[in-house]
């Protein structure tokens, strides 16, 4: 097996899942990984598992390198299944080591693998543990993106291993953001934070300025999923303030889905009116597009248009569950606007509002409802329509 070393006694011993496609709803056309390190000096410690699928591979991975009977030390920094449930199989192996988390995490490493959990150690903000010339240092992180969550920073080496945070879901056989195409490695970041971390934006401004408040040096960033940051740790710091700040452009995002083209055809109108005003506008049909890329175009949009023909008085499916997954990520500083079609007693775009307005969105009103199929005057409507959000996202 293919040895992979972030500095001398520090080895990644996680796995690739080149095939996952769905991660609880977020469509990962490019796979993930899930990392785990072991650091070896004088005691030996693994910094998080993997997801149970692979635990033999993880096994095999740790034998390569030491015994089981030699880990001192398993610190679980998360106790999400995709990076604590082959804890159970390396805990029986690893029979002398002390197993480190959160307070919150023990609590839920009990309430996922039982009581066999429950001499778990806890730590805290600022508690070390020296493993030899080498020292982990823990940061909580509640609600980043758990309330168990936990960052553990290897002083000597300056490395960060935040786990889920400033990760990516991204297989590939290279390690390190040096190694792979910059582009990708963003876009798959963008795309992370837009369907996990989203909602958690000020906690995130806060916890980066703690860390730098800290004044610890970083080198290294090794996240749980996709690649490692070597060449640039600053760049993915950097994306993150600039993201949970809120940051966005002159771009409007149109999601909508259609029955029989009304609704399409009245998105394609708006959509010129935005590009008449030179503003960017995007067009995502919904079927065609997944929610979570849905998420990932809003991230950095000043206006997103919903578009759904009308169902049984009410809004289509499709739009209901992309509503419901925004009302949770909650992006924020968005203006929101609705339109659609109906045939006879409509109702699309009064429910969209309705869901829109609990969510705490703020909505262009009124929407725009066409009957049946729009015919040249509708159409004009459609793109002035367009043209009036283009022009209130340029004050
Ligand atoms: Fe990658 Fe929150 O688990």
């Amino acid at each position: 097996m293919v040895k992979v070393a972030l500095k001398e006694g520090i080895s990644w011993v996680g796995v690739v899942d080149w095939n996952i496609r769905d991660f609880h709803g977020y469509v990962t056309n490019r796979g993930s990984t899930y990392n785990a390190y072991l650091i070896q000096d004088e005691k030996t410690a693994l910094i998080d598992t993997v997801k149970n699928s692979f635990a033999d591979e993880l096994v095999m991975k740790i034998s390569e390198l030491t015994s089981f009977e030699k880990i001192d030390y398993i610190i679980i920094n998360h106790v999400e299944m995709d990076h604590s449930s082959s804890l159970p199989v390396v805990a029986k192996l690893a029979k002398n080591a002390k197993i480190y988390a959160s307070q919150r995490g023990k609590e839920a490493l009990i309430d996922h693998y039982g009581p066999d959990f429950e001499q778990v150690e806890t730590v805290k903000t600022g508690d070390e543990l020296k493993v030899g010339k080498k020292t982990l240092r823990f940061v909580e992180a509640p609600m980043l993106h758990w309330p168990d969550s936990m960052f553990t920073y290897l002083v000597e080496d300056k490395i960060l291993m935040p786990n889920d945070a400033f990760g990516q879901h991204l297989a590939s056989s290279e390690r390190f953001d040096d190694e792979v195409d910059e582009h990708v490695v963003m876009e798959e970041a963008t795309m992370y934070y837009s369907n996990i971390l989203m909602p958690l934006a000020p906690l995130i401004t806060r916890k980066i300025q703690d860390v730098v408040a800290m004044k610890i040096p970083i080198e290294m960033i090794a996240p749980s999923h996709g690649i490692i940051w070597r060449k640039d740790p600053v760049k993915i710091i950097n994306a993150y303030l600039n993201w949970s700040a809120g940051t966005s452009k002159n771009k409007v995002v149109i999601v909508f889905d259609t029955m029989w083209h009304s609704t399409d055809k009245m998105a394609r109108a708006i959509a010129d009116g935005i590009a008449s005003e030179g503003i960017d506008v995007k067009l995502l049909k919904l079927r065609s597009y997944a929610i979570s890329e849905a998420m990932t175009e809003i991230l950095d949009a000043k206006a997103v248009l919903v578009g759904s023909p009308t169902l049984n008085n009410l809004m289509f499916p499709t739009l209901s569950s992309f509503l419901t997954y925004a009302s949770g990520l909650k992006p924020k500083g968005k203006l929101w606007g609705f339109f659609g079609s109906y045939g006879w007693g409509g109702g699309a775009v009064r429910s969209m509002i309705k869901v829109a307005k609990e969510a705490g969105f703020e909505v262009y009103e009124p929407g725009l409802e066409i009957k049946y199929v729009p015919d040249n005057d509708d159409l004009k409507k459609c793109l002035e329509f367009g043209q009036q959000i283009a022009q209130k996202i340029k004050l």
